[in-house]
């Protein structure tokens, strides 16, 4: 949510902040900002294309930074975008985050007779900054004594007219990250924009503060005192975070979909003995496998996801198992037992910050709290006590596709490591080991059938409303394929559990409506298939999933029909995902939606 770039070397900065901004444009994309040292700010609403194009061939630097924004605090317009100046245009700042109290900090500097450009809680960070950057003041200090009067989350980068060859980025909540190159210098909000230059990064944590000039960078705490910070390297390419001739980035990372549960699986599979190997959960193993009672969080297909794990964990270990959303999770009385419950929290980024919030919360309870991330270094998987990563690679659309299939992959491999210390045999462990085996290529033969869906996407694009039902495993990937649905094709979706159709939601099915079945072969078959019937009945139109074997019997019922291959009904879930996502892909190209940027989304939700 919201990109930072900056640059401090010897090179021209523009084009560097620009790659930069392109880069991170899946973080906000409603406007964008430049600011480079000689030469001042440009800002414009709208995609970066808009800012590059109304950059004059003179902007240029070896200082600077930039801004991609997703409007909080004000509209999308050029007065609200980054960066912000005080109104001497002495400092100037990009930001991420919120800044809790500043309607108070505004209302002391408007009391002053300071008149603000813009409706952001930036441009009073810009003021506050100003002010404490009294003459003979380092902007390093200003900026520590600055941030001392606010309360809120940022991830920051200041630069001044008066230091110009020094950059100052800070963080609480919102990450920050350097990139150490030649003689030249890098801060970024997530690698994407670092990975083309450099692969040795730091990761600023809480509470810290950078300084940045061509001769070297130096970390410390806001109290001055140096933090000697150990530089990481990131596993990720350049290749990985580029669209490889697909139209969208959502279109190749679902073609990624085989590889990516191949990565996810690889070298953690142990079929001899029938269970799996984590390494990043061995040290925490004696206290995970003597857990009773198992707490799953995240947001979005995360929390989906998260579904798909509780059943999974409650069929293979027989263990309770909770999923919250991130969002609500904070906010429960704790009932959570640190003796015996933990705490698995699910994100790809690793920077969802309603997420974050329920790890604190948990972890303030003395709760083991484990992370399922795909990001390497992100905050989650720094501020969790162990984990596992996903390596599903860079995920860039939106709209997550193979990290969620990740996820369900991932919370397989715990459910069997948990079922072996509780109900599973060695036997069961070794036959469902054999079955994950089988998911990548049986992802990859629904993956050749998108030419299929796409039909089918033309001939439903025009759906106003849409039901996508499922019970037991399918449940979640019902919801699942609503969100793919709203997300990228606008088209109003709801997922429901199909047994809950006839306490309610059966009222609005019409001709128009269509309804998404999910009725693969498994053990609610039947009752699925009663769904379609009431459905029908009713005069609804309905597109049934179904797995092979089925397909006669399910197009006797439904309108039209996709068969993918079989598995353990368990795995299920990480196969009908796939049809679900091509569908909402092809309908939403269809219409002609910009599907890898949809409207007033972010890719990494980092406000709450
Ligand atoms: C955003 C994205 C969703 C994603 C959710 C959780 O809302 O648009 O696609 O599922 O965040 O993201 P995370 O990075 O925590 O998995």
């Amino acid at each position: 949510m919201c990109g930072i770039v900056g640059y401090v070397g010897k090179k021209n900065a523009t084009p560097v902040l620009m790659d930069g901004l392109r880069a991170l444009e899946y973080r906000g994309y409603d406007s964008a900002g430049i600011y480079v040292a000689g030469r001042g700010a440009l800002k414009r609403a709208g995609k970066v294309a808009v800012l590059a194009d109304s950059l004059p061939d003179d902007f240029e630097g070896t200082l600077g930074m930039a801004h991609t924004r997703w409007a909080t605090h004000g509209a999308p317009t050029e007065q609200n975008a980054h960066p912000h100046s005080d109104p001497t245009g002495a400092v100037w700042v990009v930001h991420n985050g919120i800044i809790e109290n500043y309607a108070d900090l505004k209302a002391s500097f408007l009391a002053e007779g300071v008149t603000f450009k813009s409706e952001t809680d930036t441009e009073v960070l810009a003021c506050l900054i100003a002010k404490a950057y009294t003459d003979g003041v380092l902007l390093e200090d200003a900026v520590s004594d600055a941030l001392a009067q606010v309360r809120g989350t940022y991830g920051l980068v200041v630069a001044s007219s008066r230091e110009p060859e020094k950059l100052v980025a800070a963080r609480a909540s919102s990450p920050v990250m350097l990139g150490i190159g030649d003689d030249e210098y890098f801060i970024a909000s997530d690698a994407t924009p670092i990975l083309k230059h450099t692969r040795d990064v730091i990761y600023l944590d809480d509470g810290e503060i950078a300084i940045l000039t061509p001769e070297g960078y130096e970390v410390r705490t806001h109290t001055r005192t140096k933090v000697e910070k150990p530089v990481e390297t990131l596993e990720w390419d350049v290749e990985a975070a580029q669209k490889k001739g697909y139209e969208h980035f959502m279109l190749k990372e679902m073609m990624e979909i085989p590889e990516a549960i191949e990565n996810t699986m690889r070298g953690r599979l142990l079929p001899g003995v029938g269970t799996v190997k984590l390494g990043g959960l061995e040290s925490a193993l004696p206290d995970l496998l003597s857990a009773k009672r198992i707490m799953l969080t995240g947001c979005g297909s995360a929390s989906y996801a998260a579904r798909v794990g509780e059943l999974m964990i409650e069929e293979f270990a027989g263990l309770p198992v909770e999923v919250e959303l991130g969002s609500e999770l904070r906010y429960r009385r704790p009932t959570m037992d640190p003796k015996d419950t933990v705490l698995f929290a699910i994100s790809q980024s690793g920077e969802t910050l309603d997420t974050i919030e329920a790890i604190r919360e948990a972890k303030r309870h003395g709760v083991r709290v484990y992370g399922v991330v795909n990001v390497v270094g992100s905050s989650i998987a720094r501020e969790t006590d162990a984990g596992v990563y996903n390596h599903a690679g860079p995920e860039i659309s939106v709209a997550s596709t193979k990290a969620v299939i990740s996820q369900m992959t991932v919370l397989a491999l715990i459910a069997i490591l948990l079922g072996r210390a509780n109900e599973l045999s060695q036997t069961e462990g070794a036959a469902l080991i054999k079955e994950l085996e089988r998911l990548p290529d049986l992802a990859r033969e629904i993956l050749e059938k998108r030419e299929e869906i796409h039909e089918l996407a033309k001939r439903y694009k025009d759906t106003e409303n849409a039901f996508y039902l499922g019970r037991k495993f399918q449940c979640p990937i019902a919801s699942e394929g609503a969100i793919k649905l709203k997300e990228i094709s606008y088209i109003h979706a709801e997922g429901y559990a199909a047994g809950e159709m006839k306490h309610g939601p059966i009222a609005l099915i019409e001709p128009s409506f269509l309804s998404v079945v999910l009725v693969p072969e498994d053990s609610m078959y039947e009752k699925s298939k009663s769904n379609i019937q009431e459905i029908r009945a009713r005069g609804g139109r309905v597109l049934a999933v179904t797995t092979e074997g089925c397909e006669d019997d399910i197009r006797t019922l439904a309108d039209d029909v996709i068969v993918i291959p079989k598995t353990h009904e368990a795995f299920l879930p990480i196969l009908t995902t796939i049809p679900l996502q091509l569908f909402a892909y092809y309908v939403a190209l269809e219409r002609g939606l910009p599907i890898d940027m949809p409207r007033n989304l972010a890719k990494s939700v980092t406000v709450e």
